[in-house]
């Protein structure tokens, strides 16, 4: 009985840590980091202020949007990067969409100054997005 209840226990926790090796795989293998830091902004803003948009204004719909603009590319929602688009990533599977949406929306609590967004900008609009 105890057996089985670490084995299962091991199995979750192992799992789990699968998911997050296997997301920053494809993140890494998919050039993501060319663009995105963690908690920094480079020519996109950081996962971390990604996770903190979403779950502000997608709601139950964050994981479901952040798959979506993965597999179709953005522009426009963050206003701040116009001049740059995210591209399209048309090839990974809804399963690994589903496990890099879900690396992402964890990074929340990682967001430091406002996710890298200049503090000018904040004044206004972007404000709500990033505090
Ligand atoms: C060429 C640069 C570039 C690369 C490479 C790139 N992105 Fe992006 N990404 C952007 C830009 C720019 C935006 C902001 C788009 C906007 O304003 O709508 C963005 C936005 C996003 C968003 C937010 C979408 C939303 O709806 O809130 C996610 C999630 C994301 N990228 C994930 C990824 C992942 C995962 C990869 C790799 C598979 C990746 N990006 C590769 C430039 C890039």
């Amino acid at each position: 009985m105890l057996t089985s209840k670490i084995v299962l226990i091991g199995f979750l926790f192992g799992s789990l840590l699968l998911a997050s090796q296997d997301a920053q795989t494809i993140i890494k293998d998919n050039g993501c980091f060319a663009c995105h830091g963690i908690k920094t902004k480079k020519r996109a803003p950081s996962f971390a202020a990604i996770a903190n948009r979403n779950k502000r204004f997608e709601g139950e719909n964050a994981q479901a949007n952040i798959m979506n603009s993965i597999q179709n590319g953005s522009h426009g929602k963050y206003p701040h990067f116009s001049d740059n688009a995210m591209p399209f990533y048309d090839k990974l599977s809804q399963e690994e969409l589903r496990i890099v949406a879900d690396y992402i929306l964890a990074q929340s609590s990682k967001m430091q100054n406002g996710g890298g967004i200049p503090k000018s900008f904040r004044m206004n609009t972007m404000q709500k997005d990033f505090e």
